[in-house]
């Protein structure tokens, strides 16, 4: 069985303190890491503190990096010094990312690759618009993303790869994709990486589903057969609600 993961994406939320206060609520509270990831990704200013204050059982994951080891690169933040700061995942080519900062499927492949370079566990995202999706193309955009971000990847990165499938029309939205959409898309985009590598890689590669998740649909997302996790914006910014998800994995593992 795969271990699933709970990443809580902050976006552009919480101050520092509001950022701690969050930590010693959860970072005893969480279930142990042998059964199940639990992550935060917060802004880069509160990494260190986070890190210092995790636990034993919590993550902390960056929301984006550059895909440069270092140079004239203003405001970007460096793979190398996550690395250093014993940061763990990275979130890579979120679609508020792609939206707001033009980031192309070329890009997230150099970061991916720049990831693990740094020894940090990318999160890729990929995912459609309502627009594709009304036109019956999610499937075949989808994997056009995920072949693109997986280009060059070894099979044990592969393997170590953490995958977010995020519909851009059910992200911060309340409407989330129903179980079996969200199942079905995963299947695809584990079937694309079976045929780019072999079943044995794509049986261990963890992909989360995001959009809209919370405490009332996390049980229903994790019942299906593919789906590894969740990425969580909204409902993260909640220690309890952070708890009651992260709980759910928990209770799901020991089924
Ligand atoms: P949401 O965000 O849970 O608020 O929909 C998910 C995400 O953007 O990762």
């Amino acid at each position: 069985m795969r271990k699933p993961i709970i990443a809580g994406n902050w976006k552009m939320h919480k101050t520092r303190d509001e950022a701690l206060q969050f930590i010693y609520n959860v970072n005893l509270k969480v279930p142990n890491k042998e059964y199940v990831e639990s992550v935060v990704c917060a802004q880069a200013p509160v990494l260190r503190d986070l890190v210092k204050r995790q636990g034993e059982n919590l993550r902390i994951g960056a929301q984006t990096m550059h895909e440069q080891t270092e140079g004239a690169f203003t405001g970007e933040v460096s793979a190398a010094l996550l690395e250093d700061l014993n940061v763990d995942y990275v979130i890579i080519g979120h679609s508020e990312r792609r939206e707001y900062y033009n980031e192309t499927d070329e890009g997230v492949n150099k970061k991916i690759h720049q990831a693990f370079r740094y020894d940090l566990v990318p999160i890729a995202c990929v995912g459609e618009s309502l627009e594709i999706r009304e036109k019956g193309e999610t499937d075949a955009f989808v994997s056009n993303q995920v072949k693109a971000a997986l280009k060059g990847l070894t099979d044990d990165q592969v393997k170590n790869l953490v995958i977010a499938y995020e519909p851009i029309w059910a992200i911060g939205t309340g409407k989330t994709a129903t179980p079996e959409e969200a199942n079905n898309a995963i299947k695809s985009i584990r079937s694309v990486i079976t045929e780019m590598y072999d079943a044995g890689v794509s049986d261990e590669t963890r992909i989360l589903y995001g959009g809209s998740v919370k405490p009332a649909n996390i049980d229903d997302l994790l019942a299906q057969s593919d789906i590894d996790g969740a990425l969580v914006g909204g409902a993260s910014l909640n220690a309890q609600d952070f708890l009651t998800l992260v709980n759910s994995a928990q209770a799901k593992v020991d089924q």
